[in-house]
């Protein structure tokens, strides 16, 4: 056999393994678990990556608690990683199920989306970005004052499964130009804007409850794009006067009724 065609046999070979491993890179049927995720990683991934994630029993183990490690990554691509192995970590695609490997991922996520940050973006959250997103991420709520358009939903797993969450920062950051969403770096700090994605984040999983933390903080207001006439002066006035004349008519009512 000439040099040349053996070549071209190792090439088609190449090719065809690439096509599986594409392939086998489904996403999940439904929300992974961030529980059983925890009894996997335990099991199978502690010994080299650490009880804390920090990578710590094995010289080059992923540390999943690098901010910068993790923000340019997503699911998709270590679930390629943990099902076919990569460098010393073994392919886990005959040891472990495919909801298993998906439930292992949303554990590995905690690392990064500590309790403590996710859970001073819930209060973030809540007071800035669910009137559009939903209080379930699921971008339910829009459709109500925006023409039918739809926030972005963050329980959708075939897309989170190929965002980083470095793409969720940059536009909460600059908004989505053409699309009702603000942008936010004027009224949130940075790390305001790192916490609001981490909560944002484990929407896509499910068993995993984020307490408030920290002290609630005011809302700044949706930038820009209010053109609800509730929130322009005038409609405040209209409003207030609207209450006065209601505080009135109850007033002389009720007057009425104790002189009778
Ligand atoms: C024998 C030690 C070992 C075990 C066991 C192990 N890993 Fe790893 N893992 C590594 C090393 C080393 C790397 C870094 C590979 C590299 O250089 O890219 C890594 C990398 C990774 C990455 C990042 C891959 C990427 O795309 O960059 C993920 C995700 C991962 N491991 C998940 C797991 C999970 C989940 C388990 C358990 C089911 C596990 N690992 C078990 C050693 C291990
Ligand atoms: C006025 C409604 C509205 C508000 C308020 C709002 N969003 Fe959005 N958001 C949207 C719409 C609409 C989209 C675009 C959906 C699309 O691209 O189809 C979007 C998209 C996004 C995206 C997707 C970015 C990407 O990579 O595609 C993220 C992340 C996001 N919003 C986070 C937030 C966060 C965090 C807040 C609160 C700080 C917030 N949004 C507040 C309406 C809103």
């Amino acid at each position: 056999m000439s040099g040349v065609s053996e070549h071209r046999i190792l090439l088609s070979a190449l090719i065809i393994l690439m096509l599986i491993g594409l392939v086998s890179a489904e996403y999940p049927s439904e929300r992974p678990s961030v529980v059983s995720g925890q009894v996997v990683f335990t099991s199978a991934c502690a010994t080299c990556h650490g009880e804390k994630g920090n990578g710590s029993g094995y010289t080059g183990a992923y540390d999943f608690t690098d901010n910068q490690k993790m923000t340019g990554r997503n699911s998709s691509s270590f679930f390629l990683s943990i099902t076919n192995g990569r460098q010393a970590m073994p392919p886990f695609v005959n040891r472990l199920s495919q909801s298993q490997r998906w439930d292992v991922i949303a554990y590995l996520w905690m690392f990064w989306a500590d309790r403590d940050s996710a859970g001073k973006g819930r209060i973030i959250y809540e007071t800035n970005c669910a009137t559009c997103h939903g209080m379930k991420g699921d971008g339910a709520e829009i459709s109500r004052e925006f023409n039918g358009e739809r926030a972005f939903d963050f329980t959708n797993l075939s897309t989170m499964a190929n965002k980083h969450p470095s793409e969720l920062f940059y536009g909460v950051t600059n908004g989505i130009s053409g699309k009702a969403m603000p942008p936010w770096k004027d009224k949130l700090s940075e790390s305001e804007r790192w916490n609001v994605v981490k909560y944002a984040w484990t929407f896509q999983f499910k068993d995993y409850t984020i307490e408030i933390t920290g002290t609630p903080i005011p809302s700044p207001g949706i930038p820009s794009q209010s053109n609800s006439w509730y929130s322009t002066p005038g409609g405040a006035a209209i409003i207030f006067i609207s209450l006065a004349i209601a505080a009135g008519i109850l007033y002389l009512f009720r007057k009425g009724m104790i002189e009778r």
